[in-house]
């Protein structure tokens, strides 16, 4: 299993770029299925998500070509609308396949996902939506099947504006007939993304990136190129890395409409904030404010900069409040921050955190940024930090301990 060392005390200086979005490459990937033609998608990261999705399209019989971050997709030889089980079992977001499979050849397969150590992640919502779009479903043996002889528009509301089920309802109502409206619906960039993506294929879809998304259902879509987002989640977290380590760096490739519940509490932190096209320069040489963070669905303070933000807030000039809003579980990271030093109380979805060094120690990565904010205490902790599971990190940042090499972080991986 890799670990990272990270030795603490640089301050970071200069550019980083950030690589396209997971969270936005893995549905847009699948969704190329729905057409009867090739797509080129650009901006892919290589990440083992993406890695192990594009194993799961190769064994449906789907042609996938991927050369660095292009990633080619010709869905004509497709032959089956099962994800591998295994497979599937690795990759929560395999489950893109229900939706797409099911617009596409009216039935689909997959094995249930798992919950994680985030919560239990359930899938209810998906669920409703497909039965309400006439779909029967059967979960059987850990294995979850959808099938319908016709898709018919429906409306559907959420119960929760669940990113996933906002997905995977939009995807299987793209060809299904008539009007779908879906409302209390998500409204994550990474979701606009896609929903741009289906546009450009031929779908007819209003309304996406508000809480009230209409699709118009079509007989066919055709493939075609996309550029997907950049991660704001990864330049977020390059962002505080800059504020933590009092450097001053750009951070390349960024949507500053995408990170702005960070500008803002940068800027409440007193950390400089300039906010260019290409990206955004992050610089402070002064005294961090605490400041209190609550989670929220887009566009409120996103629950995957949680772990990170309170890595931050260890290094604020007062006690701050943490609200963990969106899922049950993320403070997984609380316990190995402490063993570096760290004086935070958790209590239920609160977690108090109160100023002080933090010292090198040896952690374990516990998912994906949970071991992020790892990283982020290992750059100003005082000495080494050994970070271990990273396959964890690795799942969500392309080359990231290259990349923050390159602005003078301390930091090696050892295999
Ligand atoms: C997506 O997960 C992201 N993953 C997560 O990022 C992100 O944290 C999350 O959205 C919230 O922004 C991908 O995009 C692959 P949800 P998803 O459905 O779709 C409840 C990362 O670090 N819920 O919006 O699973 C659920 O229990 C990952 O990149 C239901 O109750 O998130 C949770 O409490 C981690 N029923 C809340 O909604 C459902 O049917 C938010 O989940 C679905 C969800």
């Amino acid at each position: 299993m890799g670990k990272f060392i990270v030795e603490g005390g640089n301050s970071l200086e200069g550019q980083i770029t950030v690589s396209g979005a997971k969270n936005a490459a893995l549905p847009i990937i699948t969704a190329s299925l729905l057409a009867d033609s090739p797509s080129t998608l650009l901006d892919i990261p290589a990440l083992r998500d993406v890695i192990n999705l594009c194993k799961i399209l190769r064994d449906m019989g789907a042609k996938i070509n991927r050369e660095g971050n292009t990633v080619e997709v010709d869905p004509r030889s497709l032959h089956k609308s099962e994800a591998d089980s295994e497979l599937a079992r690795q990759l929560r977001a395999s489950y893109y396949i229900l939706g797409v499979m099911l617009a596409k050849e009216g039935r689909a397969r997959t094995s249930l996902p798992g919950g994680c150590n985030i919560g239990n992640r359930p899938i209810d919502l998906h669920l409703k939506g497909f039965k309400a779009l006439g779909a029967e479903v059967e979960l059987d043996h850990g294995i979850i099947e959808v099938k319908a002889d016709k898709l018919v528009g429906d409306k559907i509301y959420l119960d929760y504006p669940s990113v996933g089920a906002t997905i995977n309802i939009m995807l299987a109502a793209t060809k299904a007939e008539g009007k779908t409206v879906i409302e209390n619906a998500a409204r994550e960039p990474e979701i606009v993304d896609l929903a741009n993506y289906l546009t450009v294929m031929g779908a007819k879809i209003k309304g996406v990136g508000t809480d009230v998304i209409k699709i118009e259902g079509v007989d066919s879509l055709h493939g075609d190129e996309h550029r997907i987002i950049p991660d704001r989640i990864e330049a977020g977290t390059y962002m505080i890395a800059a504020a933590i380590t009092k450097g001053d760096v750009f951070v390349n490739n960024v949507l500053t409409e995408h990170v702005k519940p960070l500008i803002a509490k940068l800027h409440e932190m007193n950390v400089d904030i300039e906010e260019e096209i290409a990206g955004v320069r992050v610089s402070t040489d002064k005294e961090l404010e605490a400041v209190d963070v609550k989670t929220l669905p887009y566009p409120g303070f996103p629950t995957d900069m949680q772990s990170q933000m309170m890595v931050l807030l260890t290094q604020a000039n007062d006690s701050s409040l943490v609200i963990e809003t969106v899922f049950e579980n993320r403070f997984m990271h609380v316990d190995e921050l402490k063993r570096m030093g760290a004086d935070i109380k958790i209590d239920g979805h609160s977690a108090l955190v109160k100023p002080g060094e933090l010292t090198g120690a040896e952690v374990a990565a516990a998912d994906l940024r949970a071991g992020a904010a790892l990283i982020l205490a290992g750059l100003v902790a005082d000495g080494k930090t050994e970070i271990r599971d990273i396959f964890h990190v690795e799942r969500g940042y392309e080359n990231i301990n290259t990349k923050l090499s390159g602005i003078g972080a301390n930091i090696r991986k050892i295999d």
